[in-house]
């Protein structure tokens, strides 16, 4: 059993002008400490996808179909208090921002101690062991110190150190992480995300990272998603899709990254921008930015067709595999 099931995942914003599709037959699975990277630009519905996870999406937005098993529980069944219980001790969260997690006027041993007592039957003295230990593993230097600042009292690179120490405080199977770098200097972004790799790794956590870079996709995860307006459109091992990706809008995002842009070249962005959720184009919604596009992609949803370990959703795709069977036949 997977620890992690998304079937079908469909999400709705109920907006003034009417109901919006925000997700739509979003599915994947996230084994145990397997890291699974969901990646795609801005308005993907990468976030909507975090947080409908966790039960978290908040009005006009409701999860208006499919189903999401964790650890073979599915998590639209149960009430909101053993929905909390979950999000506390079994699945934890990183946001981009560091100050959506921490409290302002309490110092982290505080707000660390309480997270601890809320979930365990501790002492407060055995609860300041565990967060100076969690704060030594992210290597904050001098936790015991530390531990009696204020979040501002700490650096930007500091403070996401610490977000992961109080995620890591529960001891939790998987954590969902979105965008947890995006805040910080480029230099400082690269250090947070190995230590989140290294720190799933030695103590066997899944990981679902959100993220709209390729590149970090590519140094922390096993498998990846890509997202184009609310749809998965490829997925399958991160190698097969860094290396040979199938679906345009995918080879597009890796023509992006910067490595692949001589020095002083502009980036190689793919022209024109992810529909609104109101204005999704028919056929394939990638279709009026697709330098492959045919007739079919305007009139009809591609379904998956299979491309070694990877499924895309793309007609060209398709119909090269078809090709090429009926070649070898
Ligand atoms: N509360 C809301 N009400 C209405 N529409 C929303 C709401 N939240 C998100 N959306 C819409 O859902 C779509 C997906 O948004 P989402 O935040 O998941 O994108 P994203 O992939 O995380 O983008 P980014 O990289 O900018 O964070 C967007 O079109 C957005 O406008
Ligand atoms: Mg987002």
């Amino acid at each position: 059993m997977a620890l992690l099931e998304v079937e079908n995942l469909e999400v709705t914003f109920g907006l003034r002008q009417g109901a919006v599709k925000a997700l739509r037959d979003v599915s994947f699975t996230v084994e145990r400490g397997e890291r699974v990277g969901i990646v795609g630009e801005s308005g993907a519905g990468k976030s909507v996808a975090a947080f409908s996870i966790l039960n978290l999406i908040s009005r006009p937005g409701y999860i208006s179909g499919g189903q999401i098993r964790f650890e073979g529980q599915d998590l639209s069944k149960l009430s909101s208090d053993a929905m909390r219980e979950i999000r506390g001790n079994r699945i934890a969260m990183i946001f981009q921002d560091p100050m959506m997690t921490l409290n302002p006027v309490l110092t982290l041993g505080q707000q660390m101690v309480e997270c601890l007592k809320a979930h365990r039957k501790i002492s407060t003295q055995e609860a300041r062991l565990i967060a100076v230990e969690k704060l030594r593993q992210v290597h904050i230097p001098s936790p015991e110190k530390r531990i009696d600042q204020y979040p501002h009292e700490l650096s930007g690179g500091m403070r996401q150190r610490v977000i992961i120490a109080i995620a890591l405080l529960l001891d939790p199977v998987l954590i969902i992480a979105d965008e947890p770098t995006t805040a910080l200097d480029v230099t400082i972004q690269a250090e947070i995300m190995e230590l989140l790799l290294e720190l799933c790794e030695s103590n066997n956590v899944g990981l679902v990272l959100i993220t709209h870079d390729l590149g970090v996709v590519s140094q922390v995860t096993q498998k990846a998603i890509v997202m184009y307006a609310g749809r998965v459109i490829e997925q399958g091992p991160t190698k097969e899709i860094i290396n040979d990706a199938q679906h345009p809008y995918t080879q597009g995002l890796i023509n992006a990254l910067p490595q692949q842009t001589l020095p002083g070249q502009r980036l190689n962005q793919i022209p024109g921008s992810m529909p609104s959720l109101q204005n999704i184009p028919a056929g394939c919604a990638f279709n009026p930015r697709c330098e492959f596009v045919m007739d079919v992609c305007k009139q009809t949803l591609p379904g998956f067709t299979r491309s070694g370990g990877c499924q895309v959703a793309c007609h060209m795709v398709r119909e090269m595999k078809e090709k090429a069977a009926q070649e070898a036949s």
